[in-house]
């Protein structure tokens, strides 16, 4: 069933069937104030912290007709009808209510039509602000006089810590209380600072309040909920909360002449009540919180003018146009922080994960990607570990490291893990080459734990470091606690085939640097070290695939007779990523997981999955199909669909990236169940009674693999150092398609002709008209706007 379609123009996804299968939300605001919605305006808003800065409430797991949100309310007062401004809470008969969602880049409206009322309310945090504005327009379509009242809604959280707010009642319900300040319900709060208040607010900037509660109880009434609030049914009741739980609800009275308009401008933040009273004054002309719309928009869409194509597939196009890249932004900003399935309890970035959401944005902003990549570089150890956990409030130079017990029991990270500083390799390896900034190399930053510092070029050395420091008894990089794979455990000094991989890859791109910089002993020492790394990987060789690692007890796992898991995705993809494999075995491997791993869904991360008991025999906890248990992990999608398009096989990587395209389930999206415009950590493989079912949404290393897989695979868009190249590898199908590109701040307008239809080889570059040699544009062949010809 399709709930709804891609708007490219305006580049917005467009719900216009409410009852969606799960919540179908987005993000908005910033860093510093966080919100996000669901198209039924349900959800949570944070200020600097999903953890430790909640402003107002969501219950996890919650039902849909319990779950606090942005609620507009309104009341038909000749009739005393009322419904709301999205579907739900209310549910009014879809036949009669009629509804709109269109979420767009950091921000949401949500239109509806009943009873001849319109209202429109559009859902957004103003650029470099901290707070939200919801502005709801509501209009009279009929011909007779309309006597409405019309009711913005929040729930307040009583205690700034999700978790606290939710769990420690015998403290956190006696710290509020709220009060009535004009126009606005102020909660206070008696823990006071000036520049962390803990204190929220909810008011009407352009419209007189005519009641208003902030008492949530007395607001919905007992044995009642937001789809019948007490509230709405008799007109608010002027309660106020003194312990217990508070709300924001503010109600206007109003008569609507036939044909007329009127907006109601609802500002919701943590302020102290003075910073509230000027933020207020400030949208009490209701063209402001418009023209700052405006705004975020243009400021949003500049953001994807890095790279736009125009291919034959519509989904291609709205994904990497639009849909991946905002996927990439959020992630990029928001790591696993906050969505509806992770509660915001990760106080932190992860490491690996964070690493590698840059590589989705640098062929976009590639100067936000260094601030950030600096920032990682900052979070490494001098003994070039990366910290499992960064800390929001990371102070470089005088962290603790997992070798000491406080960072173990703040962060609960026991250890190092295998992988974490390996993803520095590419991260670093794409910005430079995307920006030319060559002397990145040498930038110096602070370690994490000594405040000392070196330059990008010796962090990458003290990476290679680590893990040549840890291998194990047959020479190759122990597994630690986990390498990428959460849930796999080799034992401490297990070796792992991907990590192998990740080090043998991570040596060929520093390399490239060390070449740059005639450091030619660093450079003999790589070329043995990968050499040496790589034929040891020849123990993981069985016949058509590479195994995932050799336990501590000696056992091989991923072996061809293995009962279960005998056949592993990351270990193909990656030895062919890393450009160990040679050409027999590339295709011997990727061969066997069209073979043994490709569903209609994507292919699994390993298969036959495990159904014994966890701990025996390398069990999994997991279901099933389901996550690192043989379900279609999602990130390895895109290392799958780089790997192909690396030995040119455009057809497969299309395949599999068609696959694991969200948009792809649109016309059946109560199978994938999660938005069909974004990416989720994984989908139920074959042995599920739920094939296809997605989870976890929005905020997945998914959104960066498939996005780079996309961009340097499938356009075969690659910057390197020397210049740009561009070698695309498509289906067959793909006789001319158009790429926009911006280098090194120049434009490029790239047309592909692909006549004979090939899947992959370059035959002509032409750049402005005349034919180059080889296959790289080089930055001085480029004006500051350039037409190149592809031919194919
Ligand atoms: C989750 C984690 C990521 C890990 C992956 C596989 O996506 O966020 O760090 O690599 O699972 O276990």
């Amino acid at each position: 069933m399709k709930y709804g379609y891609f708007d490219s123009i305006n580049k917005e996804y467009v719900i216009t069937k409410p009852n969606t299968p799960s919540a179908w939300v987005n993000y908005l605001g910033s860093p510093e104030y966080g919100a996000i919605i669901s198209n039924n305006a349900t959800g949570y808003s944070f200020a600097k912290s999903g953890a430790k800065g909640r402003i107002i409430r969501h219950r996890f797991n919650t039902l849909s007709n319990d779950a606090p949100g942005r609620y507009i309310y309104i009341k038909d007062n000749s009739s005393g009808e009322y419904w709301s401004g999205s579907w739900a809470p209310c549910c009014k008969n879809t036949e009669k209510y009629k509804s709109e969602c269109r979420h767009g880049t950091g921000y949401t409206v949500i239109s509806s039509e009943y009873n001849g009322i319109s209202t429109k309310t559009e859902y957004f945090v103003p650029l470099e602000k901290e707070y939200e504005i919801w502005q709801c327009t509501v209009k009279n379509e009929t011909e007779t006089e309309k006597n409405i009242s019309v009711f913005g809604v929040c729930e307040f959280v009583n205690h700034n810590s999700a978790l606290d707010d939710q769990i420690d009642l015998q403290c956190s319900l006696f710290l509020t209380r709220t009060k009535f300040s004009g126009n606005f319900i102020h909660q206070m709060h008696n823990y006071y600072d000036k520049n962390d208040p803990k204190e929220r607010f909810f008011g009407l900037a352009d419209a007189d309040v005519s009641a208003y509660c902030g008492d949530r109880d007395s607001f919905l009434g007992e044995y009642r909920s937001y789809a019948n609030p007490k509230g709405v049914e008799q007109g608010l009741n002027g309660n106020l909360n003194f312990n217990m739980n508070s709300c924001g609800a503010l109600q206007s009275d109003i008569i609507l002449q036939p044909g007329q308009a009127k907006v109601f401008t609802f500002v919701l933040g943590q302020q102290i009540e003075e910073n509230a009273k000027k933020i207020l004054d400030r949208y009490k002309n209701s063209s402001v919180a418009k023209e700052e719309l405006n705004q975020l928009k243009s400021v949003w869409h500049k953001r994807f003018e890095g790279l736009t194509v125009e291919t034959p597939d519509e989904d291609f196009n709205n994904m990497v146009n639009v849909w991946n890249a905002y996927n990439c932004y959020m992630t990029f900003i928001w790591s696993r922080a906050a969505s509806f399935v992770y509660c915001g309890l990760r106080n932190g970035f992860g490491y690996r994960d964070t690493v590698q959401d840059i590589q989705g944005i640098i062929h976009l902003t590639p100067e936000l990607a260094r601030e950030r990549i600096e920032f990682m570089l900052s979070a490494q150890t001098v003994k070039g570990a990366g910290l499992p956990l960064v800390k929001f409030n990371h102070k470089a130079g005088f962290e603790n490291t997992p070798d000491e017990a406080s960072y173990v029991e703040e962060t609960g990270h026991p250890s190092y893990r295998a992988d974490d500083a390996l993803w520095l390799f590419p991260t670093v390896y794409k910005y430079v080459c995307e920006s030319g900034n060559i002397e990145f190399l040498d930038k110096q930053i602070l370690f994490a734990d000594k405040n000392i510092t070196a330059s990008v070029y010796d962090h990458l050395k003290k990476a290679i470091e680590f893990s040549v420091s840890k291998l194990g008894k047959n020479g190759l990089p122990v597994n630690i606690l986990t390498d990428w794979n959460d849930s796999f455990k080799l034992g401490e000094n297990g070796e792992s085939s991907f990590v192998a991989f990740q080090l043998i890859y991570g040596a060929k791109l520093m390399l490239e640097f060390a070449k740059q910089k005639n450091d030619t002993e660093y450079i003999k020492y790589l070329e043995n070290l990968i050499k040496d790394i790589t034929e040891k990987t020849n123990i993981f060789w069985d016949t058509d695939r590479y195994a995932r690692g050799v336990h501590e007890d000696g056992r091989i796992i991923g072996k061809r007779s293995d009962k279960e898991a005998s056949m592993w995705l990351n270990p193909q993809s990656w030895a062919v990523i890393s450009g160990c494999a040679d050409k027999f075995k590339a295709k011997k491997a990727m061969d066997s997981v069209e073979r043994e791993l490709a569903t209609e869904y994507g292919a699994q991360l390993m298969a036959p999955c495990y159904h014994g008991i966890y701990g025996e025999n390398n069990g999994s906890w997991y279901n099933v199909c389901t996550k690192e248990n043989g379900g279609i992990f999602s990130q390895p999608q895109g290392w799958l669909i780089l790997a192909e398009t690396m030995l040119g096989n455009g057809n497969r990587a299309y395949k599999y990236w068609k696959s694991a395209c969200p948009a792809a389930y649109n016309e059946r999206a109560e199978q994938r169940v999660l938005e069909p415009y974004v990416h989720g950590q994984f989908i139920e493989g074959s042995e599920s009674p739920f094939a296809g079912r997605a989870h976890v949404h929005w905020l997945t290393g998914t959104a960066s693999t498939v996005m780079v897989s996309s961009v340097e695979g499938v356009l075969g868009i690659k910057p390197t150092i020397n210049g740009l190249v561009i070698d695309p590898c498509v289906p067959n199908s793909w006789n001319r398609f158009k790429i926009n590109k911006v280098f090194r701040n120049k434009k490029l307008f790239i047309s592909v002709e692909n006549p004979n239809g090939v899947q992959h080889g370059v035959k002509e570059i032409f750049v402005n008209g005349k034919k180059i040699n080889g296959n790289v544009i080089e930055e001085k062949m480029l004006k500051s706007e350039n037409e190149v010809l592809i031919k194919m």
